[in-house]
């Protein structure tokens, strides 16, 4: 995405058409008509606003998913911008604002890091998602400039996600959102609570789509040279879980996580990626022959759903990047100054946080601005936990060491079935209110969300 004036950009949601399988044609609901949306280049110490247009059918929010953000830009579920030329009647009753155009302001005081953004409308982000609102934003600075890191063509963002389709190529989402809508009337799908269990209780566990796309294509192809690529891996889908792996073998240098780089690079054989998750790895192309194919797996999946995505080296090359042995200085863990629990499961029909479901304008925790806390995560299932605003570490899966795929800072963690994650979460940046939730889009929208306000 190009800026449209000095620190301003401008981007306008639409309904557009796209061939995602060959020969057929995929109505997407795009940032700037187009799926994935455009990638934004940030720096840090370069605030820029964001002008999002909404020419959509339906009202939008849109968040900056790892971004340090200002309370009133962070893309809150009520806050909306409405359609042109729509009213705002069909919408939630707690959809407050009425504009067609809304600045977001993003300071970027973070560090560099891999970002995404994304819709994030009241109990209907999983079908609006799902639709094609989403995209990737990478912030850098002088820190990360200062590495001989793979750049250029040598950095590849990869947005992964899965989607199905119907015959007419139009994407396919469960008749339970799409025909009836959600419970508070909304026009194209959405749920909350038992609305959606009433139907079909298949989806309990979330959508998962049997196409698996990068940046928007099916098992594509990327051309590379015997060289070292930057990988930026960010899990896109609804509800899907990857554990990914090169194939004939392979392995991965990590070098940053969800919220930037690592203090060193950290080598791994499989990343298990959760929806919401980024790693960031440097693949070295060159332990393979040339006029060879790599194949990014899932091991998670069988058949067709098990490819990723493939690359073919074409051509030797000359290489001057590296990973250096260091590579920042991340910030480091501050003390805690209180332990809160949040128990993520099942009650009744909905997906709750603490027994609650979703109740926006509620807070289940007010911290305190530039103080650090224990979030001890409870789960009954797979939840990948979110934290606007707020990064963390994480600091023991069930009282043990965390995994080494779990190292640097984060903004999403993936809280296993009956499993106790605790994180150190540092509140910085500004007062206000936030959301925590779990990151399946389908369990956020069945009210697995919860306010809390940085005071
Ligand atoms: Cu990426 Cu609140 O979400
Ligand atoms: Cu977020
Ligand atoms: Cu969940």
């Amino acid at each position: 995405a190009r800026p449209s004036g000095p620190g301003r950009y401008e981007v306008t949601q639409r309904v557009a058409a796209a061939e995602i399988l060959p020969g057929s044609r995929t109505e997407v609901w795009g940032y700037g008509g187009t799926f994935p949306g455009p990638t934004f280049e940030l720096r840090r110490g370069t605030p820029v606003t964001i002008a999002v247009r909404n020419e959509l059918p339906v009202p939008t929010s849109t968040h900056l998913h790892g971004g340090v953000t200002p309370p009133g830009s962070d893309g809150y579920p009520t806050d909306l911008v409405v359609p042109a030329g729509h009213s705002t009647r069909h919408g939630h009753p707690g959809e407050v604002h009425h504009q067609v155009v809304k600045d977001y302001r993003y300071p970027v005081e973070q560090r560099a890091a891999t970002l995404w953004y994304h819709d994030h409308r009241m109990d209907f982000t999983a079908p609006q998602v799902w639709r094609g609102l989403a995209g990737m934003a990478l912030v850098r600075d002088e820190e990360e400039d200062a590495l001989p890191l793979p750049r250029g063509e040598r950095e590849l963002p990869l947005m992964i996600c899965d989607r199905s389709f119907e015959e007419d190529g139009s994407f396919r989402y469960p008749q339970a959102y799409s025909a009836h809508g959600g419970a508070h009337g909304g026009m194209h799908g959405g749920m909350h609570g038992g609305d959606w269990l009433g139907l079909d209780g298949d989806y309990m566990e979330g959508v998962e789509g049997d196409v698996i796309l990068v940046n928007g294509a099916p098992w594509p192809v990327a051309e590379v040279a015997a060289a070292r690529y930057r990988l930026r891996l960010l899990n896109a889908s609804n509800a899907r879980r990857y554990r990914l792996q090169l194939t004939p073998g392979g392995r991965f240098t990590q070098i940053g996580s969800d919220s930037g780089l690592l203090a060193a690079p950290v080598a791994h054989d499989t990343i298990p990626i959760s929806p919401g998750e980024r790693y960031d790895v440097v693949v070295d192309f060159s332990a393979y022959p040339v006029g060879s194919a790599v194949t990014l797996v899932n091991t998670l999946a069988e058949g067709m759903q098990r490819n990723v995505m493939r690359f073919v080296v074409t051509r030797a090359a000359r290489d001057d990047s590296a990973v250096p042995a260091t590579l920042s200085r991340p910030p480091r863990r501050p003390r805690p100054v209180a332990t809160r629990t949040f128990d993520f499961r099942r009650t009744g029909e909905s997906w709750t946080i603490n027994a609650k479901p979703y109740r926006p304008g509620v807070p289940l925790a007010r911290p305190r601005l530039g103080t650090a806390e224990v979030w001890r995560l409870t789960s009954d299932f797979h939840h990948p936990v979110h934290l606007h605003l707020a990064h963390f570490q994480i600091l023991a899966r069930n009282g043990r060491a965390p995994a080494a795929t779990d190292g640097g800072w984060k903004d999403t963690v993936d809280v296993r079935p009956y499993e106790v994650v605790d994180v150190l979460a540092r509140f910085d940046g500004h007062r206000g209110r936030y959301m925590l939730h779990c990151h399946n889009l389908e369990h956020e929208d069945m009210a697995m969300m919860a306010d809390f306000e940085v005071i």
